[in-house]
């Protein structure tokens, strides 16, 4: 590609570009004015088709955990796909059933048997099915500003309107209000409100349901959500008012899982709380396709009156291996304490940007999973989601990509593979620090 010429890179993207419209529903949403087709990978790196090298800070959504391709998971891959691509979950399989064996071993608490699917969309579905079955009721409670994927029941777990798609809501699932203390919607401020949004979360069940619910499903950082981390006390809370109520608590780890928060394999480890269900995908296998809803063993084992259930690629052979090799390689090149320890100085640098730009309402998050909310200005904390765009260019200039997110489309999300160097840490604080630089400059 190096030597191809300039016309012949426009003509790469524009036959892309014109294939994309013409074959591909409008709904597939694009990042930046100029969609950026991309080629390959390496490590923390991505090039696109015009051959560009760009630091990935986003990682196709918090998916390439250990960069892109990773040697080790290339070679086993290689190896699997030449022996056993497919089984479906009809037979059992050596990798599909180590890889359960290792997930039960790093989660919390008594989670222990695993169902492998596609998707986390797919993995929350399982869940809400896992605790309706094992507690007989039905209600589901979800939090405002969550995200849960794409199916009908992910789009109604889903609070944020631009993320729902009209007239595919499913009964049964109700809304509490999240603890998103940059903008309380009590108008209140942590500590002295003592967690009033947790409270609301029985009154949700006091006033929608008839009082016994199946349970909730919550993130531990709403990803899409805008990276918002709830205080310390808030999952102790609303899991004792769930319990109290007959339901179990779901944590979906689909973002916030593999060691991504730092110090804990699990976001909600930070919470001191121990879930019945826990759903994971992303990370889980570097890019490869899979979805899991690991259980407590009642809750698993409650579903076998529940009728049968197949899932074609589940556990497949290829992608169990991947996952597998992934974990492995997180234990040597980042185990959550490093994750903690890059996160710290991730933090530290960005919370150095906020100090000095009148743009940054607030920075949050845990290890490398940080994101800035981006205001107007601090004191009327109006949300910029124009000065994002911005920084989405300019930041791509740079040859950085990271992500973005939150209810009003204000928030940056940063979330370097979790085996980044420090070099490139400081490559990638470097660039945001410039662009903010820039635009108070302006
Ligand atoms: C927290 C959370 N749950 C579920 C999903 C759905 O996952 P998928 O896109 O793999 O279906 C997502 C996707 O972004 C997510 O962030």
């Amino acid at each position: 590609m190096k030597e191809n010429s300039v016309a012949e890179k426009q003509s790469a993207y524009q036959d892309i570009m014109a294939k994309q419209n013409a074959y591909l529903w409008q709904s597939h949403l694009h990042y930046y004015n100029e969609p950026l087709p991309l080629d390959r990978g390496k490590g923390s790196y991505v090039w696109d088709v015009a051959d560009e090298k760009y630091l990935d800070y986003f990682g196709g959504i918090l998916t390439t955990s250990v960069g892109h391709g990773h040697p080790r998971i290339v070679e086993k891959v290689a190896e699997q796909t030449a022996k056993l691509i497919h089984t479906s979950t009809l037979y059992p399989h050596a990798n599909h059933v180590s890889l359960a064996e290792k997930i039960a071993a790093i989660t919390p608490g008594r989670l222990q048997k695993s169902y492998f699917t596609n998707s986390g969309t797919e993995a929350d579905e399982l869940a809400l099915m896992a605790a309706r079955g094992y507690t007989g009721n039905y209600d589901i409670l979800a939090l405002r500003h969550g995200y849960s994927g794409n199916s009908a029941t992910g789009k109604t777990l889903t609070a944020q309107s631009a993320w729902r798609l009209a007239g595919n809501i499913v009964p049964g699932i109700k809304h509490a209000i999240n603890p998103y203390c940059y903008r309380c919607p009590y108008k209140m401020s942590y500590p002295g409100c003592d967690i009033a949004c947790a409270q609301d979360v029985e009154d949700v069940i006091k006033t929608t349901t008839c009082g016994k619910v199946a349970g909730i499903l919550i993130e531990p950082i709403q990803g899409v959500g805008g990276f918002i981390t709830p205080p310390v006390e808030y999952f102790g809370i609303v899991s004792e008012i769930i319990r109290d109520h007959g339901g179990v608590v779901i944590s979906d780890e689909v973002q916030t899982g593999f060691g991504r928060t730092g110090e804990h394999w699990f976001g909600i480890e930070h919470w001191g709380v121990e879930p019945e269900i826990m759903t994971m995908a992303k990370g889980i296998a570097n890019g490869f396709p899979m979805g899991n809803t690991i259980t407590v063993p009642e809750v698993a084992d409650a579903m076998i009156d529940g009728g049968n259930f197949i899932c074609t690629f589940g556990g497949n052979p290829v992608s169990t291996i991947a996952s597998l090799t992934t974990i492995e390689i997180m234990e040597q090149e980042a185990p959550p304490q490093q994750v903690a320890q890059k996160g710290r100085r991730l933090r530290q640098g960005l919370n150095a940007i906020a100090e000095n730009s009148p743009f940054v309402g607030e920075v949050r998050g845990m290890g490398l999973m940080q994101g800035i909310e981006v205001v107007k200005d601090k004191k009327s904390k109006e949300p910029a989601p124009e000065l994002v765009l911005q920084i989405f260019e300019e930041t791509k200039r740079r040859k950085l990509l990271i992500g973005k997110g939150g209810m009003y489309n204000n928030v940056v999300r940063i979330t370097p593979p979790l085996n980044t160097t420090d070099e490139e840490l400081e490559t990638a604080l470097g660039v945001l620090s410039e662009v903010f630089n820039d635009l108070a400059g302006q």
